[in-house]
């Protein structure tokens, strides 16, 4: 199983509103099932009781896409759902559906719902909920939620005893497999879920994005830049290069301490490229394109867009490749970059800064 280490945080939202429900029952169920695998995969569970977060029917004037709100009650839902990375949906049927509380708590809000797991317990009489959950897991795919394949269906003259539920280890495993999907899912879902993203226009194919760097990137990060750097030491005839030989602690400093930038083709990181300043001069670095993306202009792109990043006041632009690294010294020239010395196999270009087009980022 894939195990992240980040910690995570499960909402489990509970849409019966009317006196006397049992929803609580099925919410505290829930929690108190997976409270000991919960604290293992460092997962917090948080129950938003719709009853007392008590949201009015969609009355903000922009469209949820916009993720403009007037409202307060709108902007702390939208707090409360975008600081979650999955979901728990414990759902009554009404009248072979879901609860209109949980189709309005759905529709007031879009992308805080999107690239996350969600799980369905439900409940009710001769069909167990299944119908109500069925539906909306329709509504949660339109939103961007990726439902898992656990699920629990409680058919109420079965499970409920008096003001609580009948103990069934059985179904508490369920609980407990519902926890380990969604953990597990939304540590695969991260690499979607990227703040900053951008799209690339005009080079490699459509749909590649362009986002800082997060420390979750270094383990991919690493093999690209390995991969890239075997090439290197081909061109150069040469095993001593620092790239080709840096470890993960290494790679996650330089994403911590350097402006960092990976593209994605998908999930898949397919280029990088750094840079930093050193007085007034831009150094990029560790400028690197996945084999079967090259030839398509990405090289360029990170080149120019890394030299848009530079800070005001920059005025030269610095790189350095192996002196054999014909393919990127052609890259380079072509750019602008002119030869300023090579030293130990290692050619050192730069680029002034022309005058008028100086960087503008803060
Ligand atoms: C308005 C309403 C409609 C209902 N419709 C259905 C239904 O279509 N199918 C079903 O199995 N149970 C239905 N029930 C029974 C509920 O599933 C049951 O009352 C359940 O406890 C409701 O959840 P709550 O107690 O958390 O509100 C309905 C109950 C209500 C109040």
């Amino acid at each position: 199983m894939y195990t992240s280490t980040k910690s995570r945080n499960v909402l489990v939202i509970v849409p019966s509103t009317r006196p006397g429900r049992r929803g609580p029952v099925v919410s505290d169920w829930f929690t108190s099932s997976v409270a000991g695998r919960a604290s293992e995969l460092q997962v917090r569970c948080t129950v938003a009781d719709l009853a007392e977060i008590g949201l009015p029917f969609l009355d903000e004037p922009e469209e949820p896409s916009t993720g403009r709100y007037v409202h307060e009650h709108t902007r702390r839902w939208s707090e409360l759902v975008e600081g979650s990375d999955a979901f728990v949906v414990c759902t009554p049927e009404y009248n072979h559906a879901m609860p209109a509380a949980l189709k309005n708590a759905f529709d007031a809000l879009s992308a805080e719902w999107a690239h996350k797991p969600v799980a369905f317990v439900s409940y009710g009489n001769t069909s167990a909920g299944t119908r109500a959950a069925q539906m909306a897991k329709s509504v949660a795919v339109t939103l961007g939620m990726v439902p898992v394949s656990a699920t629990v269906n409680l058919r109420i003259a079965d499970s409920f005893a008096g003001e609580g539920l009948v103990a069934d280890p059985r179904r508490d495993a369920s609980a407990v497999r519902i926890l380990d999907e969604l953990h597990e899912l939304a540590g695969l879902l991260d690499a979607l879920r990227v703040p900053g993203r951008t799209r690339v226009d005009g080079a490699g194919p459509a749909g590649l994005t362009i986002a800082p760097a997060r420390d979750v990137d270094a383990g991919e990060l690493l093999v690209l830049q390995r991969c890239c750097w075997v090439d290197e030491a081909l061109a150069n005839t040469t095993l001593d290069i620092h790239a080709l030989h840096e470890p993960l602690d290494v790679v996650l400093r330089g994403i911590r301490e350097q402006a960092t930038w990976v593209v994605r083709d998908g999930a898949r990181i397919v280029g990088a490229v750094r840079a930093q300043s050193r007085g007034t001069t831009w150094e990029i670095g560790r400028l690197m394109v996945a084999p079967d993306h090259r030839g398509r202009g990405l090289g360029r792109y990170l080149l120019s867009w890394a030299e848009n990043q530079a800070p005001k006041g920059t005025e030269r632009f610095e790189l350095f490749t192996g002196a054999m690294s014909t393919r990127n010294l052609r890259l380079y020239g072509r750019a602008g970059y002119h030869h300023e010395s090579t030293s130990a196999g290692v050619a050192h270009l730069v680029k002034a800064v022309a005058r008028g087009t100086e960087p503008v980022a803060a």
